[in-house]
């Protein structure tokens, strides 16, 4: 019996563009090589590190603002308990995803999917054995996997030197944590572990934390970071990590030239990348095409140039974001069914779940100066807003970017408590084409940190009220 469609993967990519696959009508299966499905994001990822990212805070929040707004505690850690909070967080996301597929009669193969050519897909069990199954179409959604550091030999034990997979895991709170890259992971999980009071050294090989991210946001957010006790070594390339008697040692030398330099660690994070997860997946053979980076090749449909076969999320190019697997997933469904997927690339939020957060949708203003935009922008600080200041949660700011001439919003970087939750009206504005005056006359909730969002975009199309 022939599906409509088989998926090779489940996390938010595939196991979204399963069920809505089977919500379209289409007979549809998921192949996945785990135990459980939800992939990276649900295991081992975004969820995990969300319910540690909540309950250090709620740590670290006891042992200093509290004491500010009359409430007298000593908090005490108990990791075994917090990592038992993190472990049923993961079982309820992984449980439900499981129950989706059950409800949608959605069919799954447990064990590894390979491509045999289009129409077919091979898994082989763990006990070796090999299954073969027909479908009409197939979807690539495996995923990435840890990149390491390139060019650099690391023995990656997961007790000591650590991926993000082992540093959402570690047995005790280590003494000196050494972070090699600041980006979104290393700076999530380093937040983690400095929270719950190890010493975090980040080594980074650009000038800047989170590069990309727009200037202001990442400078801002270095200082803010610092406050917290975060150590930097900007511009520093990482040449060589290696377990020592006790812990590990990180050798790292100015990206610039000049002596090199290796500091002690009792853990070492490796956050630097991760690559697209499509080797051993019978691609070549197929004659599914890939990129220099090991990435599925896809059209603006999400086809590959193998007809039938479609590839989605972290195997394809763009950013690794869960939700833009996820709005892949759907519009891989829908053209399968015949209707007209489609993913607005120009409006995809992202946030990084630090304190305090980052969010940002659209352009940068580095973007939109190299593109040669004539735009405004407007700034708002929570330092001015009442929400915030009765919540000790002041830091930060929300800065819009228009375009000049139209008033049109190509831009929106949020630094503040909460953040990841307010980005969503500057998204629902940008997919409706909206301008700063739009969202400035629209009417915000007082007391709320939302507000900030409306006095910034006062502040680009006019004049901000509050400051
Ligand atoms: P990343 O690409 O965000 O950051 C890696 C950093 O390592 C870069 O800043 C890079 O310059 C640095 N680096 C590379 N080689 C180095 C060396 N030899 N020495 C020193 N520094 C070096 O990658 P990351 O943080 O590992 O995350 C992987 C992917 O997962 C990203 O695409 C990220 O967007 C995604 N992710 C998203 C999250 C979110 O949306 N909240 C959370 C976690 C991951």
């Amino acid at each position: 019996m022939a599906y409509d469609v088989v998926i090779i993967g489940s996390g938010p990519g595939g196991y979204v563009c399963a069920i809505k696959a089977a919500q379209l009508g289409l007979k549809t299966a998921v192949v996945e090589k785990n135990a459980t499905f939800g992939g990276t994001c649900l295991n081992i990822g975004c969820i995990p590190s969300k319910a540690l990212l909540h309950a250090s805070e709620m740590f670290a929040e006891a042992g200093h603002s509290f004491d500010t707004l009359g409430v007298e505690v000593t908090p005490k850690l108990n990791l075994k308990k917090m990592m038992a909070h993190k472990d049923a967080t993961v079982a309820a996301n992984v449980n439900g995803v499981a129950f989706l597929f059950k409800k949608n009669k959605i069919d799954s193969f447990h064990g590894t999917g390979k491509v045999v050519a289009a129409g077919r897909v091979s898994v082989t069990g763990e006990d070796g054995k090999i299954e073969e199954i027909e479908t009409r179409n197939i979807v690539i959604a495996t995923g990435s996997d840890v990149a390491g550091i390139p060019g650099v030999k690391v023995d990656i034990d997961e007790k000591v030197i650590v991926s993000s997979t082992g540093a959402l895991s570690l047995a005790k709170v280590p003494g000196h944590l050494v972070v090699v890259g600041g980006g979104v992971i290393g700076l999530e999980l380093g937040s983690v572990w400095a929270r719950l009071g190890a010493k975090v050294t980040v080594v980074e090989f650009l000038d800047t934390i989170l590069g990309g991210m727009d200037g202001e946001v990442s400078k801002q957010f270095h200082r803010m970071l610092s406050k917290q006790g975060f150590e930097f070594k900007l511009g520093a390339k990482v040449t060589g990590v290696a377990k020592a008697k006790k812990g590990a040692t990180v050798t790292f030398e100015p990206v610039k030239g000049g002596a090199a330099e290796t500091i002690e660690a009792d853990a070492v994070l490796i956050a630097t990348g991760r690559s697209a997860y499509s080797d051993s997946l019978g691609l070549k053979e197929a004659g599914v095409e890939v990129d220099e980076r090991g990435r599925v090749k896809t059209d603006g449909h999400l086809r590959t140039n193998v007809p039938g076969i479609y590839a989605i999320g972290d195997v394809i190019a763009g950013p690794m974001l869960a939700h833009k697997a996820e709005d892949e997933g759907v519009a891989v469904a829908e053209s399968i069914a015949g209707q007209a997927g489609h993913v607005n690339y120009d409006v995809i939020p992202s946030v990084v779940y630090t304190s305090p957060e980052i969010a940002s949708v659209g352009k940068t203003e580095e973007e939109l100066k190299k593109a040669g935009i004539d735009y405004k922008a407007g700034k708002f600080p929570f330092t001015a807003n009442g929400r915030a200041r009765a919540m000790l949660h002041t830091d930060g700011f929300v800065k819009i970017l228009a375009d000049k001439a139209s008033d049109r919003v190509l831009g929106v970087h949020i630094v503040g408590f909460g953040a990841g939750e307010m980005i969503h009206e500057a998204a629902v504005l940008m997919e409706f084409g909206g301008s700063s005056e739009d969202l400035a006359r629209t009417c915000h909730a007082h007391p709320t940190m939302s507000e900030a969002v409306k006095e910034a975009a006062l502040a680009t199309f006019f004049k901000p009220i509050h400051i």
